[in-house]
């Protein structure tokens, strides 16, 4: 995968080179900072599914997930905007280092240089693609829509996080059997899985929020609590034995020593541990979905990013 992620970087570099020199710095800020590169890997490996031994990716296949990753970094740009977060992938966030309105621009550019690669792709890939950043524009105004808001759903939460991030995960995977010509029913169990899979991710990462340190997640930790972004952990732990305490803390702006307090509430009670299990349903239902497949070294790899997800919690915290 490592060869393949270098040909992803190399191409991303490419494409984001503007006649404007100061775009190009600022579309290659987050590039160049790193980032795990989880959906342009989904998109390549979602495409070798079906053989049995796999060399190098098609082009299709790295440009599909240039796309995909163009996208999910324009989303960012634009999400710490939201978030007035000021680090991300451990170097300072775009809107820190340039500004908001240079960060909402170059957002833009990222999604409009992932339009361009779609349509190279094909009508299916690039209608697919313009219905995925839809989607996360939906997710983020339900979740804007319910900020400090003590008394948002478990569902409203799931149908937040399906279209901010399920949905460009589903996609990731989708449009890597696209673009490798699978059948139909292969593009919808990697669909499914994409899907799943998005799921339990942003459970991880709401999760990671709640119990890692800045340093750990190389992104301020903690924000979403101060945001008023209340996740599943906190919808449960509001239902729980330590609910009435929290409520009177939240439902506003937040000091350190209150989110602090919070943070130590919510450590100490067992929705983190829930929602795990719930994380851990999710990528099982997501596994389940590749049963249609063939044994492939490419299936087993997905299987394992389950559990390499699902890691990523013990490694900070044991919960
Ligand atoms: C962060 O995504 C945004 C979420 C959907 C939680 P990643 O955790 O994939 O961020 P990078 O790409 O590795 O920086
Ligand atoms: C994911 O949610 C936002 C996007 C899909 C862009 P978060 O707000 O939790 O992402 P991080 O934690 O800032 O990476
Ligand atoms: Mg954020
Ligand atoms: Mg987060």
């Amino acid at each position: 995968m490592a060869d393949h992620i270098s040909r992803v970087d190399e191409e991303l570099r490419q494409v984001v080179q503007s006649d404007e020199p100061f775009l190009t710095e600022v579309a290659r800020h987050l590039i160049d900072a790193g980032g795990k590169r989880v959906r342009p890997a989904l998109t390549i490996t979602a495409s070798l599914v079906t053989t049995d031994d796999p060399g190098p990716a098609g082009y299709d296949a790295i440009r599909g997930g240039v796309a995909v990753e163009l996208v999910h970094q324009g989303s960012l740009y634009h999400d710490d905007v939201i978030d007035g977060a000021d680090t991300r992938r451990t170097v300072e966030s775009v809107n820190s280092r340039f500004g908001n309105l240079e960060a909402i621009l170059a957002g833009d550019y990222l999604l409009a240089r992932a339009s361009q690669i779609a349509a190279d792709l094909g009508t299916e890939v690039a209608a697919l693609l313009a219905g995925t950043i839809a989607c996360l524009c939906e997710g983020q105004v339900r979740e804007i829509g319910s900020a400090f808001d003590v008394d948002r759903t478990e569902a409203a939460y799931l149908e937040s996080i399906a279209g901010k991030t399920a949905a460009l995960l589903a996609t990731a995977a989708r449009i890597g059997g696209i673009v490798a010509d699978l059948s139909r029913p292969e593009v919808e169990a990697l669909t499914s899985f994409g899907h799943h899979y998005g799921m339990a991710f942003q459970v991880v990462d709401d999760v990671l929020d709640l119990t890692a340190t800045d340093g750990q997640l190389g992104k301020p930790a903690g924000n979403d609590l101060c945001e008023g972004v209340y996740t599943l952990p906190v919808i449960r732990a509001l239902e729980g034995p330590s609910g009435d305490e929290l409520r009177c803390m939240l439902g506003g702006a937040i000091d350190p020593a209150t989110r602090d307090r919070v943070l130590e509430i919510l450590r100490g009670d067992e929705s983190l541990a829930t929602s795990m299990a719930t994380a851990i349903e999710f990528t099982g239902t997501a596994s389940d979905a590749l049963d249609v497949l063939p044994h492939t070294p490419a299936v087993a790899t997905l299987r394992q990013t389950c559990d390499l997800l699902l890691s990523r919690v013990d490694a900070v915290s044991g919960v």
